[in-house]
């Protein structure tokens, strides 16, 4: 059988071939040497009407760039699902500008939102969502039927190390393999990049690094990756922490990644 490792790197001409999808044209302000996947300016988000209106958003400007794992760190309520949401085209902006690369998701039809979060976006949640009277193996399958370009689910589940798991059911699983299922799920697909809301919420705090592991093997093949948290410590394995507060950007840092044990202490 492969090994991990030969799996990812068998997968990265796919990725990387996504990846390439066509640039952001010269009407990107301040062309820089690397133009971001994700545009974002001054998006808004409003919930409700009059006395009941919530400002979710209230003008993020943001540009994500391909390979980064960035992390979206708030409060409760301060819109970090909702910006999640509206990246991966589950939500759409009340104003503002929003584009994946050439793609306007402002002014998307629905049917093209559908396309995009089928082909190119790979989601995980904090409760895993997996349908329990489904195997592992199901679950993940299941995702490879409306997929344009998946990968077996074997081998999707051989990325996050539970290749042996397959025929076992959610609740035979720990909520840490749970949440490996759930990543392989959003896997399949070959997505460009993947939207994790709170991956870490439930878990404890090994396990969580071990999902933190996971999501760096995955960026080191080139996967763009944004992951919701409130927990600092969450924020400390990624490379960029972007910060929240009543619906804007209230900070950004870029820091040196926190090493695992296991890593070269030579990470950017
Ligand atoms: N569908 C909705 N209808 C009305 N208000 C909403 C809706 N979704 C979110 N909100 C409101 O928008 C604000 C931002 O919500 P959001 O879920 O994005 O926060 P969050 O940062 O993800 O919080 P948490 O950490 O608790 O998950 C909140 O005040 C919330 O009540
Ligand atoms: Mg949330």
């Amino acid at each position: 059988m492969p090994s991990t490792a030969g799996l990812l790197a068998a997968r990265t001409p796919v990725i990387k071939r996504r990846l390439a999808m066509a640039p952001l044209t010269s009407q990107t302000p301040a062309a820089t040497a690397r133009p971001p996947v994700f545009y974002v300016r001054s998006l808004t988000k409003v919930y409700g009407m009059g006395a009941a209106e919530v400002h979710a958003l209230a003008g993020v400007d943001l540009d994500l760039y391909a390979g980064e794992l960035a992390v979206l760190l708030g409060p409760s309520g301060s819109g970090k699902t909702t910006l999640l949401n509206n990246l991966g085209g589950l939500d759409v902006p009340t104003a503002g500008e929003l584009r994946y690369h050439d793609f306007d998701l402002t002014g998307a039809q629905e049917a093209e939102l559908t396309r995009y979060r089928r082909d190119a976006v790979g989601f995980v949640f904090q409760f895993y969502n997996l349908i329990p009277s489904l195997t592992a193996l199901e679950n993940v399958a299941l995702i490879t039927e409306i997929a344009r370009d998946p990968m077996p689910p074997e081998e999707a589940l051989q990325m996050v190390n539970l290749g042996a798991r397959l025929d076992h059911f959610p609740a035979q699983l720990s909520g840490g393999e749970q949440q490996r299922v759930a990543i392989a799920r959003s896997l399949v697909n070959n997505p460009s990049f993947i939207l994790a809301d709170e991956p870490t919420g439930n878990l404890d705090t090994r396990t969580s690094e071990e999902i933190m592991r996971l999501f760096r093997s995955l960026q080191d093949r080139g996967i763009t990756i944004v992951v919701v948290t409130h927990e600092r410590d969450i924020a400390e394995w990624c490379g960029r922490t972007i910060m929240l507060r009543d619906g804007k950007l209230v900070g950004e840092d870029r820091h040196p990644q926190k090493v695992f044990a296991h890593e070269s202490s030579n990470r950017a």
